[in-house]
Formats: structure tokens, sequence, C-alpha cells
């Protein structure tokens, strides 16, 4: 397939949705800095520059990416997140081309040889987005790039996994935690966060949860956020007939995080999509 077919009924939908404000995007900044993706991704980049961190958030991967000399852009929807990204880009002496778009609208006027997403693909969005947003992707490739995509397979939660049948669907939403697990930052406030499922829909394979995050001073609650998150669920081959479906060829599923051979115990697979060089 040369070029992607144009865009997917109802992707101009509602704006996707994501809990990445606020406390939200605070909480990522201050205790999201490490994780087996960030080496994982960073071999595709350095592999094939320049590159492109979609969904980057706080930085994470972006920040140690720039720091070993890669030349990497990033893009979010969450203008909260892309604040603590640059935030931590200039402490270190970085000034990145950071964008403010969501994927499914993804227009930079920059192509890559790599472009990765981690565990960006499906947050409050439609499935027509996503099917955009990887028409996007494959767009804001050059001919040969590489996408890489992870993903967290829909039965990984054994408790979110049990709300598929109908008998336990029943039991929702689930109760509120009650606090009692917090953590202290090094901005001297301890956080916590705590989730709940509100509901499944298995026909649609989507996720409601909710997020409440609260900020503490000693035993005083300082501030408290409620937010919310609709997920997409996919399985292997449907994320894999969406890529090509997307104009994508050579489409390989790994193992995340160490590019091993997936087993059904793998709750993270990375999709390896490339763009084709030839019309
Ligand atoms: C789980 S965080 C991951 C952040 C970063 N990639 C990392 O691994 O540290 C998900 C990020 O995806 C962003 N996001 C969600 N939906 C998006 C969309 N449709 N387009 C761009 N970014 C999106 C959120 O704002 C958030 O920063």
């Amino acid at each position: 397939m040369s070029t992607p077919p144009g865009p997917a009924p109802g992707a101009e939908e509602v704006t996707p949705q994501t809990w990445h404000y606020g406390l939200v995007a605070r909480w990522w900044s201050l205790f999201r800095d490490s994780g087996p993706e960030v080496d994982y991704f960073r071999q595709f980049v350095e592999a094939g520059q320049p590159a492109l961190d979609v969904a980057c958030g706080s930085g994470r991967l972006l920040v140690p990416y720039l720091q070993a000399g890669l030349d990497v852009d990033g893009c979010d929807i969450s203008a909260d997140m892309l604040a603590h990204c640059r935030e931590a880009a200039e402490r270190v002496g970085y000034t990145p081309d950071l964008y403010l778009q969501a994927m499914h609208e993804l227009d930079l006027p920059r192509r890559y040889e790599t472009i990765i997403v981690c565990g960006g693909l499906g947050l409050g969005s439609s499935r027509a987005q996503d099917a955009q947003a990887l028409r996007r992707l494959w767009e804001h490739l050059e001919p040969g790039g590489r996408l890489v995509l992870d993903n967290e397979v829909p039965y990984a939660d054994a408790t979110l996994w049990r709300y598929w049948s109908m008998d336990a669907r029943a039991e929702l939403p689930q109760p509120t935690r009650p606090t009692g697990n917090r953590r202290l930052a090094t901005d001297g406030y301890e956080y916590e966060l705590r989730s709940r499922i509100l509901a499944v829909d298995p026909l649609e394979q989507r996720v409601d949860r909710e997020l409440i995050v609260g900020q503490w001073l000693g035993d005083t609650l300082v501030a408290e956020e409620r937010h919310l998150l609709t997920c997409n669920l996919y399985f292997r081959h449907e994320l894999v007939l969406m890529l090509e479906a997307a104009g994508f060829v050579q489409v390989d599923v790994r193992r995340g995080y160490d590019d091993g051979e997936p087993s059904a115990d793998d709750e993270f697979l990375v999709y390896l999509a490339t763009k084709p060089t030839t019309h």
C-alpha cells in the first residue's frame, strides 16, 4: 500500500479527554522518571534520527534522549505534561521542539526516521481517532522510517479482565478506596493516587476509570482533583491489522521491553511497523 486512505469516519469527533493534567501531570513529573521503556525505546531512536516522541508526557524518555545527544522532538495533548517536560529539559540545558497536538491531528513541519509512542495510544480517544492517529504517524515518517508503539494487552490487569464478564460488571462502579497510601515527593508534598474502574464495555473494548489525586502537607489535604479517563483496549491481531490499514508494512510484534518473542504472559507488547520506501 502506498498512500493511506482518507480520515476514518468519526475521527473528527470530540477532543480526546485524558487525566494527565494538574496534579496528575505533576505526579508524573515527580514520580515517573525511569522504567524499562526508557532504554528499550532508546535503541530505536539511536538507530533512526530525527525522532519524534508522540505522547511524550513529562519527558521521561525524551529528556534522557536529549541528554544522550539524540535528535528528538516531542508532542502531547496535555499542555500541563508538556510544561513539565519543557522544565525538565531546560533544567539540564535543552530546549526541545515540543508540540501541543493530539496525535490524530498531528501536523508538524518535520518528517522523522523514527516515531515512538510509549503508553499513549487509546487514551480518551475514540477508536476512529486511534485509527486516524496511526495514519498521521505514517504521514510523519520518512519513507523507510519506523514506528515503535507499545500497548498494554486487555487481559494484563486481572482485576479489570474480570469485569469483561456480565456478572462481574454488575458490581461496577468499584467503590472509592479510602485514603492512606501517600508518597513523599521532592517538592515537600505528599501525593496519593486512588483509581477505580467505573465501567467496562467489552463490546466496545473500553474501560472508564476515575482517578482521585490528593496533595498533602503533613496531615493537611492541600488540594484534591478528580479526573476521568476512557481507554480503548486492543488485542494483538487487531492492532496489527490497524497498522496495516494505516499503510505500514513489516509489522512485527515484540515483547515489552526486551525485544523477545511475545507470549501470552506478557502484559505489554511492542509493535514495530515500517513505512514503505516505494510507492
Ligand atoms: C501514560 S502517559 C506516558 C507519557 C510518556 N510517553 C512516558 O512514557 O513517560 C500518556 C501520555 O499520553 C498523552 N496523550 C494521551 N492521549 C493523547 C493523544 N490523543 N495525543 C497526544 N498525546 C496524548 C497524555 O497527555 C500523557 O502525557
